[in-house]
């Protein structure tokens, strides 16, 4: 079962919620959305916030399902453009990001809340 949730706040600040379950109601995996945070991101701009699938389901196809859950809500909010962070050390995750069409968008950060690890923008069309 996929449920995705919407927390409406306003227009522009809504958040989705997509959740993965067993039928035993054991999490699989989830992912949040919303529109970006990033000071440089025009209105266009929805960002993936988070996404996790429990290591015992990893290479299951979760993380599939999820993503596709979350860029169907981005894009169905009208967003034209997806971003999100990720650590650049974060190989398995990265993979899985490029295998969805995210690229590197040449951005980079660190924040002391992840012990100031360089984390790299991705980026992807919606189209
Ligand atoms: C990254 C993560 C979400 C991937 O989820 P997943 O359920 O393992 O991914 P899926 O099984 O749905 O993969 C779907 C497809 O993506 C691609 N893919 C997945 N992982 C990949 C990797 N490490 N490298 C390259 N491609 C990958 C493959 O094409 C895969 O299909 P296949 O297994 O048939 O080859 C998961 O590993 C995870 O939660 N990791 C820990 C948390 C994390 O790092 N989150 C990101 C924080 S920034």
């Amino acid at each position: 079962m996929t449920k995705l949730l919407a927390e409406e706040e306003s227009d522009t600040s809504a958040l989705g919620r997509a959740e993965r379950l067993r039928p035993s109601r054991e999490l699989l995996g989830i992912a949040v959305c919303g529109y970006s945070r990033d000071p440089d991101a025009g209105p266009e701009v929805g960002e993936v916030r988070a996404l996790f699938v429990s290591s015992r389901r990893w290479r299951g196809g979760v993380g599939r399902e999820l993503m596709e859950a979350a860029l169907a809500d981005l894009r169905e909010r009208g967003f034209a453009q997806a971003t999100l962070w990720t650590l650049a050390a974060n190989e398995r995750a990265n993979g899985f990001y490029e295998a969805h069409g995210f690229r590197p968008d040449g951005t980079e950060r660190t924040e002391e809340a992840w012990a100031h690890l360089p984390q790299l923008r991705y980026r992807r069309d919606l189209a």
